[in-house]
């Protein structure tokens, strides 16, 4: 049986865990700093298992890193979530601090794992966990594209009155203010939403969706985990069962775009190996024009991590 062990058993790492669960993806492996939490999250869930019919087993330790031994795909969910007003950015040092520590321990004992990064600010903690791990970078991706893509999709959806499962969205860039929702690769059953929606509205809904964290931050003063889970699980499974799927991440650029030694929102491929391609869009001068403003940010902020 494959593994998936999930750094942070907090509210996006529990979500994505049932839901690899519910899909019997992997055994599943929840680690975190709370005594308990892990152990009864984990207990909960296996007794939904009747019920939600799956098999995989789910299990949690509280700082006892060899429970990831083997695992396929390592999320990392810890560090501290968004307060109101605070910018992702804000959280940039204490949750480096946070990954450093955690990436060791996911270098120890799972040296053959795909990483799998959640940590805000995300493209900065994706960077930084790459270097601390010292895997090749094919191996080590942030979740943030599927979410932006997912938040674009649903306002698209319900602006057009039609299911949210005929539309599929690419947003690059970071995972923040500067992400870089594109309309032009934005489509409903293959139309694209430029044919289908006035340019003012697809504006507006672009906005929501560079605001769509903040948006949820703002109604429960806490960041949203239902469909970050349901994203971190999308990539889980894409990566343990190979699939090979094409979807935005956070991924290492090496000139693609115009942008090198960083970490940004892509469209890849996704498999077994990681990042397995990097696709390279034909963009307008304006949209690559966004993409590099926001690299151009978060080059900048790395050099607050000393890098
Ligand atoms: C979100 O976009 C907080 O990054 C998290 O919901």
């Amino acid at each position: 049986m494959p593994k998936v062990s999930i750094i942070g058993a907090g509210n996006v790492g529990a979500s994505a865990a049932l839901r690899l669960a519910e899909r019997d993806v992997a055994d599943i492996v929840m680690v975190d700093i709370v005594e308990g939490l892990p152990q009864g999250k984990a207990l909960d869930m296996v007794q939904a298992a009747p019920l939600a019919a799956f098999s995989v087993g789910i299990t949690g330790t509280t700082n006892q890193y060899e429970s990831i031994s083997g695992s396929d795909v390592v999320i990392v969910t810890s560090g501290l979530p968004r307060k109101p007003g605070m910018t992702r950015e804000d959280l940039l040092k204490v949750n480096a601090d946070i990954v450093s520590k955690v990436t060791q321990q996911v270098v120890k004992y799972a040296p053959k794992c795909v990483l799998l990064m959640l940590t805000n600010p995300l493209d900065l903690m994706t960077y930084h966990a790459w270097k601390v791990s010292g895997f090749p970078a094919q191996r080590v991706l942030g979740q943030s594209g599927v979410l932006d893509s997912a938040r674009f999709s649903t306002f698209v959806a319900e602006a057009l009155g039609i299911s949210p499962a005929d539309v599929t969205a690419m947003v690059m860039g970071g995972h923040g203010d500067t992400m870089v929702p594109l309309p032009r690769y934005t489509t409903v059953s293959g139309i694209s939403v430029v044919d289908l929606l006035p340019a003012e509205q697809i504006g507006r809904i672009a906005q929501r969706t560079r605001d769509g964290g903040a948006e949820i931050v703002n109604l429960m003063k806490t960041s949203g985990y239902y469909a970050a889970g349901a994203s971190l699980a999308k990539m889980a499974e894409a990566i343990v069962r190979d699939q090979k799927r094409i979807l935005p991440a956070s991924a290492y650029l090496t000139g693609q775009y115009g942008i090198r030694d960083l970490y940004i929102g892509v469209p890849i491929k996704l498999g077994a190996g990681g990042v397995e391609q990097i696709l390279e869009l034909k963009l307008t001068d304006a949209e690559l024009g966004e993409l590099r403003k926001s690299a151009g940010f978060y080059k900048e902020q790395l050099k607050v991590l000393g890098y």
